[in-house]
């Protein structure tokens, strides 16, 4: 069967993967490997570039498993993105920002370790990441205002720390895509999560901050939602667009966590659901690049988050745990 990177390059798009730089799901596993090299035209790390990551300290940088990633990217032509150079949430910035004194000039200080961490990523990978997740879901899905870190403090504000991360972005990585990404709840009930994204990114053009495209996750909850939800995160995407945003689905999976345990059943309803979301979301042509957050699913971090109550493996992606594909993928292979 044609692989979905070779799929998606028919329709002038790309199809990959999260890939990990340690553990069954990283690209040192050769099985692994070889699947990535089939189906994926792009990459991105799923840990290896975060401030957790490669921020040990607040004046070093170790960024020996991302080279790992990059490097076995560049050996195998796939393209790279970059994620993140901010998670805006106090969770998953490093712990000695929380202790971290800025000084008698906060303000300044916080803006200089900002665009440091910009610059300095953005410097050593020039020429080979297409595009980067400047900012990751500062949104907060209670009620859609913006999330604060001891970073946005002691800058004065998160709108400030967010257009410098994307202006030093613009200036370090001239000519590459530049993305706010998010999963702005795609589930029922959450529209709130949606408004306070949309706030954000019509500031962004107030401001003119120069923000490409909003990254939309797509970590899905299966079953679909109704066909009036539906047209609600249509309208949502339709408003996105409507501001000259282009769309990357950055981060494909299908919780399956709530489904009954019956395997061929619960595969059914993740392939229904992905088959629904990507005849919706494929009719854009803002959208070029689809990557899922890992292909397999013994790897998945899906297994860890939110498991299922009967302890049943988590089955949301691609492939299972003996790297076969699953109907979500030829659902997937159809909707391209
Ligand atoms: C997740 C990773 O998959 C986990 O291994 C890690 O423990 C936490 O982060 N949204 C994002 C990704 O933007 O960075 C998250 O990745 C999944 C949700």
């Amino acid at each position: 069967p044609l692989s979905l990177s070779a799929l998606a390059a028919a329709k002038g798009m790309r199809f990959g993967s999260a890939v990990a730089g340690g553990g069954g799901g990283s690209w040192r596993n050769p099985a692994l490997a070889d699947l990535l090299r089939r189906e994926c035209a792009i990459v991105v790390a799923e840990n290896e570039m975060k401030w957790q990551a490669i921020r040990p300290s607040p004046t070093s940088f170790d960024f020996a498993a991302f080279d790992g990633i990059a490097a076995f990217a560049a050996q195998n032509q796939m393209k790279l993105r970059g994620h993140t150079l901010l998670w805006h949430r106090p969770k998953w910035m490093p712990r000695w920002l929380e202790s971290h004194d800025f000084g008698s000039r906060p303000a300044t200080a916080a803006a200089a370790m900002m665009a440091n961490h910009v610059e300095t990523v953005c410097a050593r990978y020039q020429g080979r990441i297409v595009s980067y997740d400047v900012v990751n879901e500062t949104v907060l899905p209670e009620d859609g205002s913006l999330a604060e870190t001891a970073l946005s403090k002691a800058m004065g504000g998160t709108e400030a720390l967010v257009d410098l991360a994307f202006r030093t972005a613009r200036k370090a990585a001239p000519g590459v895509e530049l993305v706010y990404n998010d999963y702005m709840s795609w589930e029922p009930g959450n529209a709130l999560h949606r408004k306070g994204v949309l706030r954000l990114l019509e500031g962004f053009r107030r401001r003119g901050t120069p923000v490409d495209a909003l990254g939309v996750q797509s970590h899905l909850i299966a079953p679909l939602p109704d066909a009036a939800h539906r047209r609600e995160w249509q309208r949502f995407v339709d408003d996105v667009v409507a501001m000259d945003y282009k769309l990357v689905i950055t981060e494909f999976d299908v919780r399956d966590r709530d489904l009954p345990v019956d395997i061929p059943s619960r595969d059914r309803t993740v392939a229904d659901t992905t088959k629904a979301y990507f005849e919706m979301m494929l009719d854009y042509p803002q959208l070029k690049d689809v990557l899922a957050w890992g292909l397999v699913d013994a790897y998945s971090w899906l297994q860890g988050f939110e498991p299922r109550a009967d302890k049943a493996e988590a089955r949301g992606c691609l492939f299972d745990s003996a790297f076969k594909p699953k109907p979500v993928h030829a659902a997937l292979a159809q909707a391209f």
